[in-house]
């Protein structure tokens, strides 16, 4: 598989996950675990994406091309949608300050999905372009091996 398929197919999982969140956290929220179980799992899960979109893709984009405008965008999402989990996570202890979890994490799924879009849009395409098919494939097999360890 290549490994903008394999990204894509990731992004499709997660957005799943974003329209059941976005459907149960605005809502009647009574207990603290019900932030605080799925913003830690989605954080752990959007961090290791983001690490491994970093490392194989990106890395081997730039490597091709120099740096890039489009490149160091989706690289400035990924520190963006980080710094919002992040902020979650700080305030999941404190029941006062649930409802800025709950904003925040409404707010990090909002720009995780425009960044999803912005790399399906632009940073795949570019990748297919400029690294082509053999490159993708086993860059493809670098993921599947990645994820085979976890
Ligand atoms: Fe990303
Ligand atoms: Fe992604």
């Amino acid at each position: 598989m290549k490994i903008t398929d394999a990204f894509v197919a990731e992004h499709e999982e997660l957005y799943a996950w974003f329209d059941q969140l976005e459907a149960v956290i605005p809502g009647d929220v009574k207990t603290l675990a019900e932030v605080k179980i799925p913003g830690a799992e989605l954080a752990s899960t959007l961090y290791e994406h983001a690490e491994l979109e970093e490392e194989l893709l990106f890395d081997a984009l730039e490597a091709e091309m120099g740096s890039d405008e489009s490149v160091r965008k989706v690289r400035q999402d990924h520190t963006r949608i980080e710094q919002l989990m992040q902020d979650v996570l700080g305030h999941l202890e404190d029941i006062k300050r649930m409802g800025h979890a709950r904003r925040t994490l409404l707010q990090a799924i909002k720009v995780a999905r425009a960044h999803f879009a912005r790399e399906e849009n632009e940073t795949f395409p570019l990748a297919e372009e400029i690294l082509g098919e053999a490159k993708l494939l086993e860059l493809g097999a670098q993921w599947e091996e990645r994820r085979s360890k976890e």
